[in-house]
């Protein structure tokens, strides 16, 4: 069948960073088209309410757009947005809000401008980047946009520079001592994935190689030379992640070299600053600099006087918990995976701080028996993933009809989706324009 061609308007953008534009009234989704661009599209999908297009010509350029900053954009499928100036992506995402509360949520709260992020560029503290052959040559990187092969990467321009550091040296060495990487259609090879964490307050970082196997003969000495050619490298781990899966890493970690973890500092003089021990497993917010701005945030909305008890759902390594203990009674921390629940106590321990506990266990299982044992928050603060929250515990939040509940949301059609429920439980958004921040951090 022929491609079918049209002249097409990009009018907005998908969550995912898509075009959207209408041919004959059908919406078409148009990678590659930004705001405000006139393009050629060759249809290539038809769907019975959609259309998804490719480029094939830019007719004429959004006033909008900028040049990329990375020679690799439009390849990688790292990030999506280089050619849209920074102040439209602050735009685009505040109207993604405003569209999800109205369309999905049924809700006109006030949404504020977005927070710009200090730092734009090399900002992310986590990378993880794919390992493999590309026609015999070792390559890492990213995977090119909707496939699995890799675009070999020498320096991220959105990840740390020490992260970008680790990977050139690691791929260094696993040449230099002939490791085998993974194939992934012949699931056969070793290293499947290179992560690296920065603790940007202290300066302290890590190495996880993901291996199929366990075992892993150059691993040690692979590891001591990375420190030795990475400065601030102090933790380097192996990851065992047998499994056929997409999921970057697999339960078993073996330290290699040095460390367990690494230790970070995060705040500012306003919030106060905060030691925090990071294992590979535990979830830590990627934008350090932004992290602190959103926590502020947080707290600011709790408006603590120093007596509330506090719950803290979905609560990682516990960085709202203990930001917000220094301000409250009592807080309680809910996590799901153990080692970040262990990296949780400690922190509190390291900081000194008394009044914050921690549970292990699924939020859905543990609010509503916190609620059952007679635990009655003033304040509750949640952070789920993106898939937001389970009903179970949107239930119990109603039940418990807080005060004032924080919901920090990293997806807004699932944040609509919950909002929606709260709201028909009595718990209304809030309309006060000091609530209802976007806060970007670019991590796409
Ligand atoms: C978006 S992170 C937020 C972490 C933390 N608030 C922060 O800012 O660092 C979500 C956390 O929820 C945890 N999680 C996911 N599903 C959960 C569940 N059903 N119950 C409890 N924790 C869960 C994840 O392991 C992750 O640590």
């Amino acid at each position: 069948m022929p491609e079918r061609k049209c002249d097409v308007t990009i009018t907005g953008l998908t969550g995912r960073g898509q075009g959207v534009g209408k041919i004959k009234g059908q919406v078409v989704f148009v990678p590659g088209g930004l705001p405000g661009d006139r393009v050629r599209v060759a249809v290539t999908r038809a769907k019975k309410n959609y259309l998804v297009g490719r480029v094939e010509k830019l007719l004429e350029p959004s006033a909008q757009r900028v040049e990329a900053t990375c020679h690799l954009s439009g390849d990688c499928g790292g990030c999506q947005l280089q050619e849209l100036s920074y102040s439209s992506q602050l735009q685009w995402k505040r109207e993604w809000v405003v569209e999800a509360l109205n369309r999905i949520g049924g809700l006109s709260a006030h949404v504020l401008p977005t927070l710009p992020a200090p730092i734009i560029w090399n900002y992310r503290n986590k990378a993880a980047f794919p390992v493999g052959y590309d026609r015999g040559r070792l390559v890492a990187g990213c995977y090119m946009p909707g496939t699995h092969r890799i675009v070999d990467s020498e320096a991220c321009s959105i990840q740390h520079e020490k992260s970008n550091c680790i990977l050139r040296e690691t791929k260094n060495l696993l040449r230099e001592l002939k490791v085998p990487v993974y194939d992934e259609r012949s699931h056969r090879g070793l290293i499947r994935h290179l992560v690296a964490r920065v603790a940007v307050g202290t300066g302290e970082n890590m190495a996880v190689l993901v291996t199929k196997n366990k075992r892993f003969p150059q691993g040690t000495k692979l590891a001591k030379a990375l420190m030795d050619r990475v400065d601030g490298l102090c933790s380097v781990v192996q990851n065992v992640n047998p499994a056929k899966t997409n999921i970057i890493l697999g339960t078993e970690n073996r330290t290699l070299a040095g460390k367990s973890h690494i230790d970070d500092i995060m705040g500012d003089d306003e919030l106060g600053r905060l030691t925090f021990r990071i294992s590979p497993h535990a979830f830590y917010q990627v934008n350090s600099a932004q992290a602190v701005n959103l926590y502020r945030l947080v707290r600011q909305y709790a408006n603590l006087q120093g007596t509330e008890t506090v719950l803290d759902l979905y609560c990682g390594v516990g960085t709202i918990t203990l930001f917000v203990a220094k301000v409250a009674q009592r807080v309680v921390g809910v996590e799901e995976v153990p080692a970040a629940v262990s990296d949780a106590r400690l922190n509190a321990k390291l900081n000194a701080i008394d009044n914050a506990e921690f549970l292990a266990g699924r939020a859905e299982h543990l609010m509503p028996s916190l609620l059952g044992q007679g635990v009655s928050p003033q304040v509750i603060i949640i952070d789920p993933p993106r898939a937001g929250c389970d009903q179970r515990i949107l239930h119990a939040m109603i039940q418990a009809q807080p005060d004032r509940l924080i919901y920090v949301s990293c997806y807004p059609p699932t944040l609509a989706r919950d909002l929606k429920v709260l709201a028909g439980g009595g718990l209304q958004t809030h309309k006060d324009p000091a609530c209802g921040h976007v806060s970007h951090d670019q991590s796409r």
